[in-house]
């Protein structure tokens, strides 16, 4: 039977970026360099960063990339709050093995938004991460080892009268820095907003790392990539996505993510009043396990000059950050006062009353629009801010997360393979 049905899901701020700074009305900064041979110029940041910039950036690199580019590492080595978690990313020879386990990882524990979930019969609520960048839906549950329970919603198979256990599956993700989630694997009904899958398989997790534990937001995750990138073992698992189209009336689901306030996802159908103007598809690469599409272009400030050069790019509620080529960011941070590279964070930091400029992704005349003040990710220390652009150096797509992904409407439409944008009224 065919429903469209609104999956009109609490999305929530987790705590590390839930207060960002607005900047001051500042006059405009008047840089003017070239923007393919702008370099940023070195700050010295004497304090420490409180809030968490530097682990969202690492976390986005060691999940696409394996690895980290060389102004991470540098500031792993020589900043002792960042050595102290995060020195098992330096290179190590013994670190090869966990190095090339990142294919298809989930989220980590900061990511930001949460939706309710029932599973089972009756329905327990718990809350996932809808996480486009990963292909696993898995949970804490009544099987999770007690210690590393902090507060995470616990789904109790053995309470459901529709749950079944998938002898001889499990399924393990492991991570760069040794964090890690793994388990056994049940079937059972979930229902997301109004959707229903009556045999998805639950991923219940038996073992997590500190990390994932210490985030008692998010009590799991529902992977939306491909089916490919599903890491139960002998036999893939298909996502809720792939199990829930066929139910659908028009085979889409489409994220209206906020700033510091509840988003929404729908399932299903395009709801005109979330969005202005048109939107503006992209076909998605069909080799890729994500949402990877080939944005033909940007624009920095409102004023500035459009740049028809294509960059490739996946689309993922589970990052934090936009991270874009190089030769973006230069553009970008050219045009923001004082901005520069700080070697103690491994991050783009600028004097937060410094004015930002928007930034666009463009389609042909199509402008998507994200705030100047959205690429504001909070303070360094009393002056500094941590840019929420960034670089994706090191990772072979750039990441539109959610810094983009709050000030559009998106549309994932597996029916047609692309994805569309829109823009939408943004409280900045
Ligand atoms: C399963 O649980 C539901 C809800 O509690 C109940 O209505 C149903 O009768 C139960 N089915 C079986 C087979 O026990
Ligand atoms: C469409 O979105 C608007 C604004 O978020 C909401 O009030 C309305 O209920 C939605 N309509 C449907 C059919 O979901
Ligand atoms: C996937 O497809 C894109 C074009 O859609 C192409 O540029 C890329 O090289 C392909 N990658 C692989 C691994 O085949
Ligand atoms: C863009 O140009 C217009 C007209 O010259 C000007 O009024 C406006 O302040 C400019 N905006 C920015 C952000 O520079
Ligand atoms: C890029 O394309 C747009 C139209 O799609 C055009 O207005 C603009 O001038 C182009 N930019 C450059 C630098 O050629």
């Amino acid at each position: 039977m065919k429903s469209a049905f609104a999956a009109v899901v609490a999305a929530h701020l987790a705590g590390v970026n839930a207060a960002p700074i607005e900047t001051s009305d500042a006059s405009e900064s008047s840089a003017t360099s070239s923007a393919s041979t702008f370099s940023l110029g070195q700050i010295q940041n004497d304090a420490f960063a409180p809030i968490d910039g530097p682990s969202a950036m690492i976390r986005a690199h060691m999940k696409y990339a394996g690895k980290l580019p060389d102004s991470l590492t540098n500031a792993i080595e020589i900043n002792p709050t960042l050595n102290e978690r995060f020195h098992m990313f330096l290179p190590q020879e013994e670190d090869k093995q966990t190095g090339s386990a990142v294919a298809y990882p989930a989220p980590w524990y900061d990511t930001e938004y949460v939706v309710p979930v029932k599973i089972g019969t009756p329905p327990q609520v718990t809350y996932l991460n809808l996480d486009t960048g990963s292909s696993d839906f898995w949970a804490f549950t009544t099987d999770t080892y007690q210690p590393t329970v902090f507060g995470q919603v616990l789904y109790d198979p053995e309470a459901s009268n529709t749950s079944h256990r998938l002898n001889g599956q499990s399924w393990s993700i492991r991570y760069g820095d040794g964090a890690y989630a793994a388990g056994i694997v049940y079937k059972d009904r979930v229902r997301v907003g109004g959707a229903s899958v009556d045999d998805q398989a639950v991923q219940s997790a038996i073992q997590v790392s500190s990390s994932i534990s210490q985030d008692s937001f998010s009590s799991g995750i529902i992977g939306m990539a491909r089916t490919n990138g599903n890491t139960v073992r002998p036999d893939p698992q298909k996502t809720f996505l792939e199990n829930v189209l066929p139910s659908l009336e028009d085979r889409v689901f489409t994220s209206n993510l906020q700033k510091g306030r509840p988003g929404n996802y729908d399932f299903g159908y395009i709801n005109k009043t979330q969005y202005t103007g048109d939107i503006h598809y992209l076909d998605a690469r069909k080799n890729s396990t994500f949402w990877h599409i080939d944005v033909p272009g940007y624009q920095v400030g409102k004023n500035g000059t459009q740049q028809n050069t294509t960059w490739n790019s996946i689309v993922d509620t589970g990052t934090t950050l936009l991270l874009v080529p190089s030769s973006i960011v230069n553009a970008y941070y050219t045009q923001v006062s004082g901005a520069g590279w700080d070697m103690f964070t491994g991050m783009i930091i600028f004097p937060c009353e410094s004015d930002l400029p928007d930034f666009y992704f463009t389609i042909g005349p199509h402008k998507g629009r994200v705030p100047g003040s959205y690429i504001n990710y909070g303070n360094v220390d009393p002056t500094y801010c941590f840019g929420g652009i960034q670089s994706s150096e090191g990772i072979p797509f750039a990441v539109m997360g959610d810094v983009l992904l709050k000030a559009q409407f998106v549309v994932f439409d597996s029916g047609e393979n692309r994805v569309g944008f829109a823009n939408k009224p943004v409280v900045e």
